[in-house]
């Protein structure tokens, strides 16, 4: 091939490769591939030394104004080539600030937290402070010490899920008063969320839930302060018109036991559906601290007496909301939650 041939050879195949180039990097190849120091325009340029002196200075012309040809010709068109990168990058970037735009919803609190923090809050006030126990315990605390010994009839309002021979999930928050008047001297006032669990699983109880427990021991501690401070609870929690009414009861660890109920805050005690006609429902188990227990602990129960409370959380939630099926407050249905957002 003759050198003319060859620069013409050359310039096509530039002309090729331009025209298939489509990103600036890859024309930076294509650059590299004729004027890169192996390249071939630069390969012709090292071949002069080969030509014979005479020729040199014509050769030498051509050459460089191929050179310069080739240059000019990719210069123009990475301009090019930079303009419509750009236009691209600017369609693609394009906002459109009239498209509606997209929300992440609002988180809101389970029924279950707002009855919690709002009873942490109604007892926080009279002075109460928090204690949390463990939910696996053992024996002893769950039951033991708080007079229900093996094979005492009690066992059997609770339906235990064992671990272990001696390790258990605690059926009730109650195992907090053991734990906390074993390293506490009186005056005790102390509140105590939880989950327990118990083998029950139907439209009102579930295998897992959440109880709050109540514990005050101090000297001259009444039947009628704990009837007090349920008053309080109960106008707080339901509504000013809400009274209490106490009807015996039994718990081992408790002496006397009672049941409290609240005068119906949906029928102002007249009877309707949410009461089943009798103008009171039930909230919670309480009593006096089973001398007992006290003694057990290392409490002289001549020095000191006090009262217990422990209700169910999801129960209260229940009433305050009316629900009417507790699997709603399990399922986590953002539908049902949802209702909650204050
Ligand atoms: N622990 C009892 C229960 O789960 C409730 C209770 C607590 C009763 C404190 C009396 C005193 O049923």
């Amino acid at each position: 091939m003759d050198v003319n041939e060859k620069i013409k050879h050359i310039e096509q195949q530039i002309e090729n490769a331009v025209n298939e180039v489509e990103s600036s990097k890859s024309l930076f190849e294509v650059k590299m591939r004729f004027l890169g120091k192996t390249g071939e325009i630069s390969e012709l340029l090292k071949s002069m030394r080969e030509v014979p002196p005479e020729e040199r200075p014509t050769l030498g012309k051509v050459l460089n104004a191929l050179r310069q040809k080739a240059e000019e010709r990719f210069d123009a068109f990475e301009k090019k080539l930079k303009q419509l990168e750009l236009k691209k990058k600017y369609a693609e970037e394009k906002i459109d600030v009239t498209i509606p735009g997209s929300c992440t919803p609002d988180g809101a609190y389970h029924p279950n937290t707002l009855i919690r923090n709002e009873l942490v809050s109604i007892f926080a006030g009279m002075g109460f402070e928090i204690f949390e126990g463990p939910e696996i315990e053992n024996d002893y605390y769950n039951f033991t010490a708080l007079n229900t010994p093996k094979d005492h009839p009690a066992r059997d309002m609770q339906d235990t899920f064992y671990l272990a021979e001696d390790l258990l999930l605690r059926t009730q928050t109650s195992a907090g008063q053991i734990r906390v008047m074993e390293n506490k001297k009186p005056p005790i006032k102390i509140l105590s969320p939880g989950k327990v669990y118990r083998s029950d699983d139907d439209a009102t109880h579930s295998p897992m839930f959440s109880q709050m427990e109540g514990l005050v021991v101090d000297r001259g501690i009444t039947l009628c302060d704990l009837k007090g401070m349920l008053d309080e609870f109960a106008k707080k929690i339901f509504g000013a018109n809400v009274k209490t009414r106490l009807r015996p009861s039994y718990f081992p660890f408790t002496e006397p036991s009672v049941e409290v109920d609240v005068s119906c805050f949906e029928c102002g005690g007249n009877g309707c559906r949410l009461c089943k006609g009798t103008g009171w429902i039930e909230v919670l188990g309480a009593g006096m601290v089973n001398r007992r227990v006290l003694e057990g602990c290392g409490i002289d129960p001549d020095e000191y007496t006090g009262f217990a409370f422990g209700m169910g959380i999801e129960r209260i939630a229940m009433l305050k909301y009316g629900i009417n099926n507790m699997k709603l407050l399990f399922e986590g249905d953002t539908r049902f939650l949802k209702q909650f957002k204050d």
